[in-house]
């Protein structure tokens, strides 16, 4: 099971240890893994810095957080050599930077949905980040129920003698949305994949709901930031 956790946070496992599977049997190879994970972990703080900025910016400005949470990881070794195997690629550390694109993965929760376009566009605005590709899931949400906004970025980490173009998956979608991804994953985790039938009619019911519930907290939100404007009022805080 995958485990997100809060940047500054620690797992259980030491991300540096490297899978016998893997084809790092030469010290030099060693020093490679090390050295690609201290790259993705500096991509993984890069981004998470600049949300947490841009938070505290609309804070200042907007008396008001777009942002929940954060959280992140980095994909094991385990998970990445199953992912180069079901690709059909041998477990070197080349063909692992080249293609997994989600070694790197960030977790942004949002309020409401609106949010999540506005941080996408803020990224996408910023001058050295790169977007590879988009899948967003909110406007054409998967057959399971799930909905989030997905980005493939690039971010400049700057080492010693050189800039490297790291890749981070970027996940976006509101608390809601959030809650019933984690369910969702627990109970597909639990099944291995093969949830019984009702059960999966049961989830796509609850994203439905998750979506109404989205909308009407939008809605919500709007109707009472509209009203404090027209009384001249403070608008909401949290
Ligand atoms: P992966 O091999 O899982 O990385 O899929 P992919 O490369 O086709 O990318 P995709 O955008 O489909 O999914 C990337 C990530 O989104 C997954 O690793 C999950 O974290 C999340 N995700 C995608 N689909 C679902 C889903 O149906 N349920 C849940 N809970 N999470 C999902
Ligand atoms: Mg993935």
């Amino acid at each position: 099971m995958e485990l997100w956790y809060n940047l500054y946070g620690k797992t259980d496992r030491d991300e540096n240890e490297v899978d016998m599977e893997f084809a790092v049997e030469k010290e030099d190879q060693v020093d490679s893994w090390q050295e690609a994970m201290l790259v993705y972990h500096a991509a993984l703080k890069q981004i998470n810095t600049r949300l947490e900025i841009l938070n505290d910016e609309f804070q200042h400005v907007h008396r008001y957080n777009p942002i929940e949470h954060i959280k992140s990881r980095i994909k094991t070794s385990e998970s990445i050599v199953k992912k180069l195997k079901r690709y059909g690629y041998e477990s070197t550390i080349e063909n692992m930077v080249k293609y997994i694109n989600d070694i790197a993965g960030i977790r942004v929760i949002c309020s409401f949905t609106s949010d999540i376009y506005r941080i996408a566009d803020i990224l996408r605005s910023q001058n050295d980040i790169r977007v590879i590709s988009v899948k967003d899931y909110i406007r054409h949400p998967k057959e399971s129920g799930y909905k989030s906004y997905h980005m493939l970025i690039t971010v400049p980490v700057f080492l010693s003698d050189r800039i490297v173009d790291v890749k981070v998956e970027v996940q976006i979608r509101t608390v809601a949305m959030d809650f019933w991804a984690s369910l969702e994953h627990k109970i597909n985790y639990k099944f291995e994949g093969k949830a019984p039938e009702h059960i999966r009619m049961e989830l796509v019911e609850c994203a439905k709901m998750v979506s109404r519930l989205d909308d009407r907290m939008l809605a919500l939100n709007e109707e009472v930031l509209h009203l404090s404007e027209e009384s001249g009022g403070e608008p909401a805080k949290e």
